[in-house]
């Protein structure tokens, strides 16, 4: 059987050019998949690539997904009880929620509802790799503003290129993926000036200590946040996301909205996690106690330079040593999986997602031994 994103052919039927032309994006892998590739038990797997939630899910969300006794029927569209739910969670009127299987279908959606064939949107990498995957299947072309050496915000470029290629979207990530930095709420008001929708995207918010944008976005006809329950909640592998949209804007997105994207065992999972909040933030301050573990001792092996980060991982520049090898030797040699960037400008730079206490541990004395070697 051909792996996904391997091209066969398959004539005489003919596929859009623009999508045979495309290269895939390479998501991360299953932690079977890993283990089979390193030869590895999968218990002794240490997954920092994704960051992902290492204590998983809620007690009262696998109980949910135990007790499930609906599955035989389609979900409710539109996720009533839910929304009401994320309604008192964020302090938005529930008319203002749609969720979606990801935050990643939101992505899409928001594209499609604004994109003309040409039209252009404003992309800031280094970031979250979707909004620049996702534009040009829906023709949209794609602008890029890149952030500054401390992967801050061009302000000035990203009006200059408003101004000379009036595209409908940015899409902004904060705290932003792959460094951690958070957008100043300042910086905020003068994109929100400008005419266009500005698409902030809050994955990592519940880590960050600061508070969410979402409140805003009544009083704002320009402002979308996007919110998962896929990283705080430990839900990534159930698929539920979700958006805070201007009212002007919900109308058209239930239109084009797949019905039953949102799986009934996901919605049951994402209600039962919610009725679950003192657990789940325990475990955000846990993690973000081991990102500031992880920041300070990575900091003291000299091939490594963290930035800082108000996220659940720590993005470190490698020095005197390759970067793919580093993670290639710790897969190998621990079964420890990293985030490496193939990419312009991030070629020398790992992520390292916060793990559990002994996942960090196992991290750190591996890297010690790569340092003596
Ligand atoms: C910035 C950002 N947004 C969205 C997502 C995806 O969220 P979801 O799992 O809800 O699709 C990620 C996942 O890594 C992310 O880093």
């Amino acid at each position: 059987m051909s792996q996904p994103g391997t091209a066969t052919t398959l004539s005489p039927v003919r596929i859009r050019a623009d999508i045979a032309a495309m290269e895939a994006y390479t998501p991360t892998a299953s932690l079977e998949v890993f283990a089979e590739q390193l030869g590895r038990p999968v218990e002794t797997i240490i997954k920092l690539d994704a960051n992902e939630n290492p204590y998983g899910p809620s007690p009262k969300a696998r109980q949910a997904l135990a007790d499930l006794d609906v599955a035989h029927i389609y979900p409710d569209p539109a996720a009533r009880k839910l929304c009401a739910m994320l309604s008192n969670y964020v302090g938005v009127g529930a008319e203002h929620i749609i969720a979606g299987a990801g935050s990643d279908e939101l992505i899409d959606l928001l594209l499609r509802v604004f994109i003309e064939p040409g039209d252009a949107i404003l992309n800031c990498p280094p970031t979250f790799g979707m909004y620049s995957f996702d534009a040009p299947q829906s023709h949209a072309r794609v602008v890029n503003v890149p952030r500054r050496a401390d992967f801050s915000l061009d302000v000035d470029g990203i009006e200059r290129a408003a101004a000379e290629h009036r595209p409908k979207l940015v899409f902004l990530c904060s705290p932003n993926n792959p460094d951690g930095s958070l957008i100043p709420p300042e910086m905020l008001d003068r994109l929100l000036a400008l005419p266009l929708v500005v698409v902030l995207d809050e994955a990592y918010n519940e880590f960050s200590g600061v508070d969410s944008m979402a409140p805003r976005v009544p009083d704002t006809p320009n402002l979308v946040v996007l919110r998962t329950f896929s990283k705080w909640a430990g839900l990534a592998g159930l698929r539920v996301g979700y958006g805070i949209f201007p009212l002007a804007l919900t109308p058209h997105l239930w239109k084009i909205k797949q019905p039953y994207y949102l799986s009934a065992a996901a919605d049951a999972a994402a209600r039962a996690s919610l009725d679950d909040l003192p657990f789940l933030q325990a475990n955000v301050q846990h993690i973000v106690h081991e990102r500031e573990r992880l920041e300070r001792e990575l900091a003291v092996f000299p091939f490594l330079t963290p930035y800082p980060s108000r996220s659940n991982f720590v993005l470190c520049r490698v020095t005197g040593m390759d970067a793919a090898e580093l993670r290639d030797t710790l897969a190998k040699e621990a079964g420890i999986l990293i985030r490496y960037y193939n990419k312009p400008g991030l070629s020398d730079h790992v992520r390292f997602s916060a793990g559990t206490p002994d996942q960090n541990d196992a991290l750190l004395a591996t890297l010690r031994r790569i340092g003596e070697s």
